[in-house]
């Protein structure tokens, strides 16, 4: 993993491989951001001109190399897009992303330096977090030819304010190192990570941060009457779990509960997927990695509040022992689902999760599902949904992802699609309604087991969960660990006293 330091040393004499500047979009052509001053004497007022000359405009994700003149110990100058120049400082996300195509572009080198804009300490945490995250490599399965991430990040910042700055650091090594930890889940083929592979590191990594993990098995589970977790597993070699991962805090006047869908493959079931369809579904558990991530971050930083995650985990296969499409299921809690579709499985586990959790009287359930392909299609692969049972709760979530650096987009649960998932003719519910809106209809359906009183929100992270083009910002291929971000600011918030 990436080593990520703070050191008040000038630009000029730190020992790297490469030390990094960022340049804005100016009136008259590229700024030079601060923290490029040392490097920009050492060109003798010459490399804004040089860098146009590259090809340099400062447009976002733009990275640009110089090799150093004299007077400069890194041996290359790597200069990062900042986008629009701004006088009172750069927007966080646009100094996560320099930062994080920094990192990114400079995979196989030892040691980088950051003399990016790090005046105060909200700007030291993004170019820190944009570092760690865009530093992320999954080199697990090559034998050959992965790359190596960047071996050491060096934040440049001023002596005054340098405790600020390391305390930033540290805010972002706790929050980038869960999120890597989830890109790693998400990443994992899963014939390496079934549900109860994931259980075990979820133990594993509980008692490393001291948090409480309880694991229910499937025996567990029978006796507990988790119809939704057992109904999707029953297919499976790979046996179905829930589990518990409790975070308390002495002074916390709130109860965050946080249930992640934890679908470790996804091929449909009996309902099966077509080819084209089931070659990424190893990303279906990208909730439940989300949520887990997010509670050990709560841990790192000690939040005042609690939260428990709740990982909803199962494998959704299809076999002589399989639900089929027309069982009933005799859900946790004691509702009844007709199976129309076995592919409609996240919101089955999901289901038992929520209930499980309302049990225990939470202020707010926030759950975090790669639902629906419907989210897909109405918000495309960077923007998640939010829906809630509380307008206001709604408002929060999407407004605290934005802060986060996470997209996100209020969605509706209109009372009218209700009707056809509560139209089947046997049971209680049905698991699918109308085709139109199919997003909502999940949504709709998760509703139904929010106990009386609770608040709940439903993030569907379809879209964004795993990224299949390429590489942008701090965003690699493959698992992204979006919603990480919003969960943790939203326990930040509660925490500091916001209404819950
Ligand atoms: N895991 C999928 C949703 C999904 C699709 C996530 C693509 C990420 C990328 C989910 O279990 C699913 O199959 N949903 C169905 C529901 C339908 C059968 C009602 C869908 O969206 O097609
Ligand atoms: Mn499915
Ligand atoms: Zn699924």
């Amino acid at each position: 993993m990436t080593a990520l330091s703070v050191s008040t040393s000038s630009a000029a004499s730190l020992r790297a491989d490469a030390l990094v500047i960022g340049v804005a979009k100016g009136p008259k052509g590229i700024v030079l951001a601060p923290g490029s001053e040392a490097v920009a004497e050492a060109f003798e007022g010459k490399l804004a001109e040089v860098l146009t000359t590259l090809g340099a405009t400062g447009a976002e994700g733009e990275a640009v190399k110089v090799p150093s003149p004299a007077g400069l110990k890194a041996a290359l100058v790597l200069a990062v897009g900042l986008g629009e120049a701004a006088d009172g400082g750069y927007p966080a996300e646009a100094l996560r992303c320099a930062a994080g195509v920094a990192a990114r572009t400079l995979a196989g080198a030892k040691k980088a330096a950051l003399a990016l804009p790090a005046e105060s300490a909200d700007e030291v945490e993004a170019v820190a977090l944009g570092g760690l995250l865009g530093a992320y490599t999954f080199g697990t399965y090559k034998n050959s030819g992965a790359k190596e991430p960047v071996g050491e990040l060096v934040l440049l910042v001023a002596r005054k304010g340098s405790k600020d700055a390391k305390a930033a650091v540290e805010r972002a090594l706790a929050v980038g190192e869960e999120m890597n930890r989830a890109r790693d889940l998400v990443n994992t083929a899963p014939n390496d990570l079934n549900p109860k592979g994931f259980a075990a590191i979820a133990q594993a990594a509980g008692k490393e941060h001291g948090l409480k993990v309880e694991v229910l098995d499937e025996k567990a589970l029978l006796k507990g009457g988790f119809g939704g977790l057992l109904g999707v597993g029953n297919g499976s070699a790979n046996p179905p779990r829930l589990v518990k991962v409790a975070y308390t805090h002495p002074k916390a006047k709130a109860s965050l509960a946080f249930v992640g869908k934890g679908i470790t493959y996804d091929s449909g079931g009996i309902s099966l997927k077509p080819a084209g369809h089931n070659e990424t579904m190893k990303c279906d558990m990208a909730g439940a990695a989300a949520v887990f991530a997010a509670v050990v971050a709560a841990k790192r930083l000690g939040l005042a509040v609690n939260v428990t995650g709740w990982l909803a985990l199962a494998e959704n296969m299809p076999s002589g022992s399989a639900t089929r499409p027309g069982d009933v299921l005799k859900m946790y809690g004691g509702k009844t689902v007709e199976v129309l579709n076995t592919d409609a499985e996240g919101r089955l586990v999901l289901a038992d999760a929520i209930v499980r959790a309302g049990e225990e009287n939470p202020d707010v359930i926030v759950d975090v599902a790669t639902l629906t392909g419907a989210m897909m299609v109405a918000l495309g692969n960077r923007t998640f949904g939010v829906m809630a049972n509380n307008d206001e709760l709604r408002e929060t979530l999407h407004t605290v992802a934005g802060e986060a650096g996470e997209p996100s987009w209020p969605m509706p649960l209109p009372a009218e699609l209700r009707k056809g998932m509560t139209e089947s003719t046997i049971a209680d519910l049905a698991n699918m309604g109308d085709r139109m809106g199919g997003g909502l209809v999940a949504g709709l359906f998760l509703q139904e087991f929010v106990a009386e009183g609770i608040d709940w929100a439903h993030l569907d992270i379809a879209g964004p969960a795993f990224h299949e083009g390429a590489p942008f910002g701090y965003t690699p291929k493959g698992g992204t660990a979006t919603a990480v971000r919003t969960l943790v600011r939203f326990a930040e918030q509660t925490a500091a006293g916001a209404k819950a």
